[in-house]
């Protein structure tokens, strides 16, 4: 039996796989179980920032592997410490950092501190704020606050203390407040899954205008933005403020999984021994590697190359918008970058595959998405570009 037929046979069909084995990677290119060369502009969704194979991420993973590969938390481990303390200096500056290991988690365990924080303090009704066409995760609690009905169709998903508005809507944003006691904000400065929708940095200041008067917790979602990916180490970077809590997933190990949250100190006693906990959360190798990744892009030379890049990304795509009558309303931010399409985003990722490119997708399959790893050089933005017109010329 072949990878595809024991893959469709034995594992559950939760996802539409694309018709290719992956077995390795070099750089920023994939290869698949026939020695096709693929380059990568998705870093399996937005995950290996700095590619594949890279020597320092290879031997940090190795040396660690060699020491110790799991050790419970009831026990104290150095890689998740120096990494913990990276982190709140790089973001907070006093606070603290739970792990856990994917993106979803690091939702559930950020809405579990703020809503014991709020309970805690003896409140008891209040609701969170939420925002259409937002993802957070496919976890229950994540669910809940993730504003697309599609995922919650037969999960009976407990949101009716969740009140959702449209992303960037002032006036709603505003009405909100005066009819709500929202006491916690979810957010996402760029809503990746939902078709690389940018918060406006007006939205972004009434938000935090209405803060000095209410209070509330405003939770970021960086698991996606995260990590150098808009040329910031965090975007939240771009706008000026400080989340109370910051969740971090996907690139934050390169492809090793890790999640986290990071908070203020405010809130640090709002989760006690016994109200959370991860087995796998904090692992050595996953972390040894965090450190290493979080060393490199924090890197002021790294964010710049980062920067340089994606301007050229970003004028590529405005010339496939005078190009092709189909595509309009190129967007993004540093190598988070999307573009609207009227024929299938999935057809054209197909296609792509065929002339060796690998793209993503998002919103309603009308949204071709581009988060290639970091490291990508001007000459690999050439040959991605060259291969995607030959693409899209055939529609
Ligand atoms: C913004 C955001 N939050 C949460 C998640 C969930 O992360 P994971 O798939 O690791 O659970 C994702 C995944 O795409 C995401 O983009």
């Amino acid at each position: 039996m072949n990878v595809k037929s024991m893959t469709e046979k034995y594992i559950l069909k939760t996802y539409n796989r694309y018709p290719i084995v992956l077995e390795k990677g070099e750089g920023v290119y994939l290869f698949d179980d026939n020695e096709n060369k693929y380059l990568d502009f998705f870093s399996g969704i937005a995950v290996c920032n700095l590619g594949y194979n890279h020597p320092k991420i290879n031997k940090a993973a190795i040396d660690q592997i060699k020491k110790l590969y799991h050790a419970s938390n009831f026990f104290y481990t150095k890689p998740q410490a120096v990494l913990a303390k990276k982190l709140v200096e790089k973001t907070v500056k006093e606070g603290k950092v739970f792990f856990c290991n994917s993106g979803t988690e690091a939702v559930e365990g950020a809405l579990k501190a703020a809503k014991r924080y709020i309970y805690l303090k003896g409140k008891k009704k209040y609701k969170i704020l939420a925002f259409k066409n937002s993802f957070h995760g496919r976890t229950l609690g994540a669910l809940s606050v993730t504003g697309q009905e599609k995922y919650w169709d037969g999960f009976d998903i407990k949101n009716e203390n969740v009140v959702f508005i449209d992303y960037n809507d002032i006036q709603a944003l505003k009405k909100v407040f005066e009819r709500e006691n929202i006491k916690i904000v979810i957010l996402e400065l760029i809503q990746g899954e939902g078709g690389i929708n940018v918060v406006n940095k007006e939205f972004i200041n009434e938000l935090l205008n209405i803060k000095k008067s209410k209070e509330f917790i405003l939770i970021v979602d960086e698991i996606q933005t995260g990590i150098g990916r808009t040329s910031k180490l965090f975007c939240y970077e771009h706008y000026n403020f400080l989340p109370d809590i910051i969740t971090l997933g996907k690139a934050l190990g390169n492809g090793f999984p890790i999640g986290a949250f990071i908070l203020k100190d405010y809130l640090k006693d709002a989760l006690t021994p016994g109200t959370h906990g991860s087995t796998f959360g904090g692992n050595p190798i996953s972390c040894s590697v965090a450190n290493v990744v979080i060393d490199e892009v924090s890197k002021d030379e790294f964010l710049k190359h980062v920067d340089f890049v994606s301007t050229l990304f970003f004028e590529k795509l405005k010339d496939l918008e005078r190009k092709f009558s189909f595509l309009k309303d190129p967007r993004g931010k540093g190598l988070i970058l999307g573009i609207t399409t009227k024929v299938s985003a999935r057809d054209i990722a197909i296609e792509a595959l065929k002339e060796g490119l690998i793209i993503g997708i998002a919103g309603n399959n009308d949204v071709l998405r581009f988060e290639p790893p970091l490291i990508i050089k001007e000459n690999h933005i050439e040959e991605g570009f060259e291969k995607l017109e030959k693409v899209l010329s055939k529609f």
